[in-house]
């Protein structure tokens, strides 16, 4: 028995237009069938008799049961797309957010640059959750050596997976940053850039934050105490004097709330050149430091 393809799209808009609005639902749907059974958009509105067996349409209905539980499209699917590539993802890593992207431009304008004055140049990723940076770094720097540390085996294993997805070759190790990352690395090992999107949402954000993330994205990626909201970048500016090169260059994404704090945190530790550079939305987001 065949069930028409835009009778789902319908079952779609009545179940779901109330919690998130009829443009975002078609946008769900088409990539659940395009994901599930390879319709696109388009193929769908030139041919509406299209159409699956009834047995294919458990795992759309399954989808539409996440959606309404609020669970993120990109974990339902377990794909996502960051700086024009694919990543896999699932609920040990963060889905790739829009200002990351930005942080990967900043990285790579330097980066480039670099690249022409120090051959191999070598590149680490701090907290690389689904691989995203150090991935799209492996990709443009077709020269470099990209390295990756994260603290989650589950991380680390999902960012393996990228790399093969995206044909680079991205060293990951799994370390806590927080706890002697500098033994597990080789000693002689250093950097000419060292980045990273370490956790910093406070609790007293988690007002600002929506029930989709906070109840489906991984905490450990996401939270630091109030009372010490900077540890993170306190612990990488510090393990990064020893382990950039001289004129290395350190790059954080930063809490919009912190730029201040965290630049002068940065200073103190001894970097120079400190600037917060601010994202499309006019937040403080970056932060890029000279050795
Ligand atoms: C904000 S997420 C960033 C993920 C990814 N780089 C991105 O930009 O989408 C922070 C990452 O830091 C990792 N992390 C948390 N605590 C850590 C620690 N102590 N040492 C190393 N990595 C840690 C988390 O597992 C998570 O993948």
């Amino acid at each position: 028995m065949l069930v028409l393809i835009k009778d789902l799209k319908n079952i779609f808009h009545k179940e779901l237009d109330a919690i998130y609005g009829v443009e975002e639902v078609a946008s769900f749907f088409f990539i659940c069938t395009e994901n599930y059974y390879n319709v696109t958009r388009l193929q769908l509105a030139l041919d509406s008799d299209l159409a699956i067996n009834k047995e294919e349409q458990t795992v759309i209905f399954n989808a539409l049961e996440d959606l309404k539980n609020e669970k993120p499209i990109q974990y339902i699917i377990g794909e996502t797309e960051f700086y024009g590539l694919p990543f896999k993802v699932n609920k040990h890593t963060l889905i790739p957010r829009p200002e990351t992207e930005e942080l990967v431009t900043l990285v790579l304008k330097t980066a480039k640059q670099k690249l022409k004055e120090s051959k191999p140049l070598t590149c680490l990723d701090i907290g690389t959750g689904s691989g995203c940076i150090a991935i799209s770094l492996a990709k443009e720097l077709k020269e470099a050596q990209v390295y990756a540390i994260d603290v989650s085996t589950e991380a680390i294993k999902k960012a393996k997976e990228n790399a093969v997805l995206n044909n680079v070759a991205v060293e990951f190790i799994k370390c806590d940053i927080l706890n002697a990352c500098n033994e597990t690395l080789n000693k002689d090992l250093k950097f000419n850039v060292i980045v990273s999107n370490p956790p910093y949402v406070r609790n007293l954000e988690k007002a600002e934050i929506k029930n989709n993330v906070l109840n489906n994205e991984p905490h450990l990626a996401l939270f630091v105490e109030d009372d010490n909201p900077l540890l993170f970048y306190k612990a990488i500016a510090e393990f990064a004097t020893k382990k950039l090169h001289k004129n290395g260059k350190l790059f954080f994404e930063i809490n919009e709330y912190l730029g201040e704090e965290t630049k002068a945190l940065v200073e103190n530790i001894g970097f120079k050149n400190v600037e917060i550079i601010k994202d499309i939305f006019n937040k403080d987001r970056m932060l890029s430091a000279d050795l």
